[in-house]
C-alpha cells in the first residue's frame, strides 16, 4: 500500500465557544457537533481524498462510535481491513473552538491506548523496493508501538513521517534516527528542544537541534506563519496561504496527509511542503476534522487561483 497510517481514531465532540474557558470557569457555548477525528484517521482521510491509495491500521472500541469511525474512513476510500474493534470504548476528543478559530483539546484514548507492537505485524508495507510505502504516525497511540513500527518500516525501505503530537518532552534517543521526516508544531518543537519556538528564526534553530539528534528532515509547523523546513541540503520557510480561518482543528493533519501524497507523487521537498500548505489552508476554511479535508480538485483550483499552478505538475 503506498500510504499507510498507523495511529488513532477519535470521535470529536466539538463545542463552539465565544472564548476558551479558564480553569474552574463555566461558559455558555454557541454550537455543538459530533464529528469523526483522531490524528491518525484525519491524516488517512486527507491522503485518500487527494487520490492516494491509503490504508489505516489502528483500533476502535466495540461501541457505536467505533462503527461510525470506521464508516467515515470507508466513505473517504481509506482501506479499513486493519482497523480492529476491541472490547471497551473508542477514543474521544473533547474540543472547544473559539471565535478566532483557536482550540483546546482533551483526548481520552480508549481503544487507541491498547495499540501495541503486535499491531505492527498488520502494517501492509509494500514489498517491492521500487515502490516503497510511506508510513505516517502520530503520538495518540503508545510510543512503543510507534517505535516498533518505525523499525519495521525501515527494514522494508519505507519512508517514515512522524507528527510528534500531542507534545512529549522526552523521547528515547534511538527514536530520532528511525524517523525520516519529523513534523512538530511550535508547541511540540518547544517541548522537544527546550527552546521557545514562536517565529521562523526560532523554528529554524529548533529544527537544527532535532536534526542533530538523527532525523534527516524536520518541518516545524507554525500555524498562520507557515512552516520551516530543514534537511541535509537546505533550510527554508514556506509562508502560509492567506485565508480566513474558521477552524484550525486538524490543520496539521491536513498538512501531513498532503505532504505524504506529494512525496509519493515524486514532488521535491519544497514543492511537497507548498502543496501541503495549500491542503492545510483549505482545511482551516471549514469546520470539523475529517470533514474539512479537501478533495484533490479543490486543491488544484485553489493553487491556480493563488498563482501556484506550477505545483500541479
Ligand atoms: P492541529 O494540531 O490543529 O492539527 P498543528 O498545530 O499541528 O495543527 P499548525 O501549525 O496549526 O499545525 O498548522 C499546520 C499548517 O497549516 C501550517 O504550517 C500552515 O501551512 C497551515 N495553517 C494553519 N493555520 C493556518 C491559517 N490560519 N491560515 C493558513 N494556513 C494555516
Ligand atoms: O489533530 C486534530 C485531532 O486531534 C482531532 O481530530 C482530535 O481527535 C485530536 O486527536
Amino acid at each position: 500500500m503506498p500510504i499507510i497510517v498507523f495511529g488513532s481514531l477519535n470521535m470529536d465532540l466539538v463545542a463552539q465557544v465565544p472564548r476558551l474557558p479558564q480553569a474552574g470557569e463555566t461558559i455558555l457555548g454557541t454550537g455543538f457537533m459530533t464529528v469523526p477525528g483522531g490524528k491518525g484517521a484525519n491524516q488517512a482521510v486527507a491522503a485518500a481524498r487527494l487520490g492516494a491509495p491509503t490504508a489505516m491500521v489502528g483500533r476502535v472500541g466495540d461501541d457505536s462510535l467505533g462503527t461510525l469511525l470506521r464508516d467515515s474512513l470507508q466513505a473517504a476510500s481509506v482501506a479499513t481491513d486493519e482497523v480492529l474493534a476491541d472490547l471497551g470504548p473508542s477514543g474521544v476528543a473533547l474540543i472547544s473552538v473559539d471565535e478566532l478559530g483557536e482550540n483546546q483539546i482533551v483526548v481520552v484514548p480508549g481503544a487507541n491506548g491498547k495499540v501495541d507492537r503486535t499491531d505492527v505485524k498488520r502494517l501492509p508495507l509494500n514489498n517491492a523496493p521500487s515502490e516503497p510505502s510511506i508510513l505516517l504516525m502520530q503520538f495518540e497511540i503508545p510510543l512503543e508501538a510507534v517505535i516498533a513500527a518505525a523499525e519495521q518500516a525501515h527494514s522494508r525501505d519505507a519512508r517514515v513521517i512522524v507528527d510528534p503530537a500531542p507534545a512529549q518532552s522526552q523521547l528515547p534517543p534511538e527514536f530520532y534516527r528511525l524517523v525520516d521526516i519529523l513534523t512538530p508544531n511550535q508547541t511540540e518543537a518547544s517541548q522537544l528542544t527546550g527552546l521557545k519556538v514562536s517565529s521562523v528564526t526560532t523554528a529554524m534553530e529548533a529544527a537544527q537541534v532535532l536534526r542533530q539528534r538523527g532525523t534527516s528532515t524536520v518541518i516545524v509547523k507554525l500555524g498562520s506563519q507557515g512552516a520551516v523546513v530543514a534537511s541535509n541540503s537546505e533550510v527554508f520557510h514556506v509562508p502560509a496561504f492567506q485565508v480566513e480561518a474558521v477552524d484550525t482543528v486538524a490543520a496539521g493533519d491536513a498538512f501531513n496527509g498532503g505532504l505524504a501524497v506529494a512525496l509519493w507523487e515524486g514532488k521535491s521537498l519544497r514543492q511537497a511542503v507548498e502543496w501541503a500548505s495549500a491542503v492545510a489552508a483549505l482545511s482551516v476554511m471549514k469546520s470539523g476534522a475529517q470533514a474539512s479535508m479537501p478533495l484533490r480538485e479543490e486543491v488544484e483550483t485553489f493553487l491556480l487561483s493563488h498563482h501556484s499552478g506550477s505545483l500541479l505538475a
